[in-house]
């Protein structure tokens, strides 16, 4: 196996050649959206003038293109959190789009939902924007449409991408798309981890530092029980085998979920 430090720096050249602009490369090869030929040129054109990016950092276009050659077939409803160059895209390729997301219009060049608003290429009248924080709308919100692709990139700290994973998994449809993005960020990392393992949950592909998974046809772990032992993450790991330590300092038999459940 290559020693680490160049395994890092592959890694790094690697990520910094998927984030390059698709304009640089020969427009015969140049990847574009199954459902809208124009959308990948439009979405480029507005790089040159807008910024590749806006402040909180936007997926590159061949992680959106990517994501669309992925879907299932058909119309498309899908849900975001956080917004930016992937709410343009979205509102191009999906029927119905949601966005819970900041309003951050006061950072004004630099604002994530200016850099989708102010886009040409965005079809606002397809976008429904929820804004406040995740922690609060996504609990509040009881609109959910079930949903053929949800794209978690909205706060990063932990464990806001988890209680967003929360809020949104049991409105997946079998065959619906997760895209978890920013991996590479060590508690977002984990959940990824997790969802890889998880029996709802197939992972396709992991493009630079996203991880994209299909939902699979399990039926829809239940939110509002318990049922950890139920979890191929954890059921991998603990040791079911271990005696259980009681207050009063004596030990009991170990439990067996495995009878029980
Ligand atoms: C990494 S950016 C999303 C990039 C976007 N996917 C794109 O392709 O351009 C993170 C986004 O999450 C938003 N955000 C940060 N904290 C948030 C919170 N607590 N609730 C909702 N959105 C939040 C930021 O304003 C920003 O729009």
């Amino acid at each position: 196996m290559m020693p680490l430090p160049f395994q890092k720096l592959r890694n790094r050249l690697k990520r910094k050649l998927w984030g390059s602009s698709l304009s640089a490369v020969p427009a015969p090869f140049r990847a574009s959206a199954v459902r809208d030929g124009s959308l990948a040129a439009e979405i480029m054109t507005y790089e040159k003038s807008a910024g590749a990016a806006h402040a909180a950092g936007a997926l590159p276009l061949r992680t959106l293109l990517l994501i669309e050659k992925l879907l299932p077939a058909g119309e498309i409803v899908s849900a975001e959190t956080g917004c930016g160059k992937s709410t343009i895209f979205f509102s191009r390729i999906a029927a119905k789009h949601k966005t819970f997301c900041l309003d951050d219009r006061d950072l004004g060049s630099a604002s994530s939902v200016g850099y989708f608003m102010d886009c040409p290429a965005t079809r606002s009248n397809v976008v429904e924007t929820i804004f406040g924080p995740t922690q609060l709308t996504l609990p509040a919100y009881a609109e959910h449409a079930p949903y053929d692709v949800v794209l978690i990139d909205g706060p990063h700290g932990f464990p806001f991408p988890e209680l967003e994973y929360y809020y949104l998994y049991p409105y997946l449809k079998p065959g619906a798309l997760l895209v978890v993005d920013d991996i590479h960020i060590p508690t977002i990392g984990r959940l990824a981890d997790f969802i890889a393992e998880d029996s709802m949950f197939e992972m396709i592909e992991i493009a630079d530092a996203t991880a994209i998974f299909r939902r699979t046809d399990a039926p829809v772990f239940d939110p509002l029980g318990d049922g950890w032992w139920l979890q191929d993450f954890n059921r991998r790991r603990v040791d079911f085998s271990r005696e259980v330590q009681l207050r009063d300092g004596n030990r009991r038999e170990p439990i067996t979920f495995e009878g029980r459940f």
